[in-house]
């Protein structure tokens, strides 16, 4: 079956739901082809973290009701190091505060209110190929329903994640990359948290995170080895492990509960350039891998398709498409600043090595953050979320 669209969008994450709305906002025409079922989709716990400038664009698309709502507004996060906490306070820094609303919430919402608008999600796209993407009239081929399809559309926007099918269609891309020896254990636990903010903790058995999702449920990660199984962390472990490296000397506690989910994600920097050839551009995670340290992944995937639904805009008012020619350079700015922010916010609260000069760089570097208001505000300035780059 033959159908037609202005953009075909590859993945409903949260940069291809994102630029479908902007897209919709603008009037342009888009259908979104996901591999999963909604449900997989809408409870696949990731991220939590909105940048304020992530929260802005959703509010001024209309699509931050619930968010508004249920989202907390946090002011600032916590450092502990050395058995004792120091917190930074982004409000009084920068002006600005993030929200911590989980990226399954967004996507949710995005879902809900496109498909309410009566606007295209295919869930279950099999077999999705982007084609023809040096013409002027790309196509992706796809099956759905036990029937083959063709999409024709004047450009695909390829946000189908890390391992999707989009970037390894690309001629002529390079990458540049960084393994962790270490991963993220993450548990979402049924329990409320005892405090408001985040607390990054750097503990000489390894870097531990105390977040949250709402007023009942905490979200909690461990730093463990890069090749270590999930099977190998029961509960009882999982809560040992945080009563050792969470506790500070200022009686700071945490209530622990029944564990709703456990994975391992392993930790990795990666940029693919350019990302774009032809008609098929990449955005978010199909074009760049941050360690999530720091909270970057869903923000940036939100920047590019600011970037580039802006692009798209300009190029169905002229008639020309040449501002795609500028769409890497405009997000690869952004993409490196915050591919540094992560690493160095990585590197500054993990275990490296058992090298005792490299724990007291990272103490040194610690009490610069905490104690000098330079520091403070630069690291602030990059975790609240810098502007979105102007669209070329
Ligand atoms: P994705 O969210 O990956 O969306 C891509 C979509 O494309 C998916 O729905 C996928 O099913 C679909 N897709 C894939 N292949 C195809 C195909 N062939 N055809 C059609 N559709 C396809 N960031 C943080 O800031 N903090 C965290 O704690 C954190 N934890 C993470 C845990 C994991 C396991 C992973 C993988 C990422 C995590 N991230 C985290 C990063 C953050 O979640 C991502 O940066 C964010 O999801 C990027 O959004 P995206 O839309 O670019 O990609
Ligand atoms: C969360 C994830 C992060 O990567 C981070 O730096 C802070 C919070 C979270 O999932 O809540």
């Amino acid at each position: 079956m033959i159908t037609t669209t202005q953009v075909g969008i590859i993945g409903a994450g949260p940069a291809g739901l994102v630029l479908a709305h902007m897209l919709a906002a603008r009037g342009i025409e888009s259908l979104v082809l996901e591999v999963r079922d909604r449900s997989y989709v809408e409870h696949r716990v990731r991220a939590g973290v909105l940048e304020h400038p992530s929260v802005e664009l959703l509010r001024d698309l209309g699509l931050a009701g619930r968010l508004d709502r249920e989202g907390l507004a946090h002011r600032g996060i916590e450092l502990a190091f050395e058995g004792r906490r120091h917190r930074l306070d982004f409000l009084e820094l920068t002006g600005r505060s993030i929200t911590v609303y989980g990226q399954q919430e967004i996507v949710k919402d995005l879902i809900a209110i496109r498909l309410a608008a009566g606007d295209p999600i295919v869930f279950e796209a099999a077999e999705v190929e982007p084609c023809a993407f040096d013409t002027p009239h790309p196509t992706i081929r796809y099956r759905h329903d036990g029937q083959d399809h063709e999409l024709r559309c004047d450009l695909i926007a390829g946000c189908d994640g890390f391992h999707g099918v989009s970037r390894p269609a690309m001629p002529g891309w390079t990458s540049f990359e960084r393994e962790y020896p270490f991963a993220w254990l993450g548990i979402l636990a049924d329990a409320a948290p005892t405090i408001d903010e985040l607390i990054y903790t750097n503990h000489e058995r390894g870097f531990a995170l105390y977040s949250m999702r709402s007023p009942k449920i905490t979200r909690m990660y461990l730093q463990v080895a890069a090749d270590e199984a999930i099977e190998n962390w029961s509960d009882d472990r999982i809560w040992s492990e945080f009563d050792i490296r969470l506790p500070t000397g200022d009686g700071f506690s945490f209530n622990s509960g029944p564990i709703l989910e456990k994975a391992i994600t392993p930790m990795r920097s990666f940029v693919a350039s350019p990302m774009r050839s032809g008609r098929l551009v990449l955005a978010g995670d199909a074009a760049h891998i941050v360690p999530p340290t720091g909270a970057k992944g869903m923000n940036l995937a939100i920047a590019d398709v600011f970037v580039l639904a802006g692009i798209i805009d300009r190029a169905y008012r002229t008639g020309r498409w040449e501002g795609l020619d500028r769409y890497t350079d405009t997000c690869l700015g952004r993409v490196w600043r915050a591919q540094h922010f992560s690493y160095w916010m990585t590197s500054m609260l993990h275990r490296l090595s058992d090298d005792p000069f490299q724990y007291q760089l990272q103490l040194s570097e610690l009490a610069l953050v905490t104690g000098n208001v330079s520091a403070a505000r630069s690291l602030a300035e990059n975790y609240v979320g810098l502007p979105f780059a102007p669209v070329p």
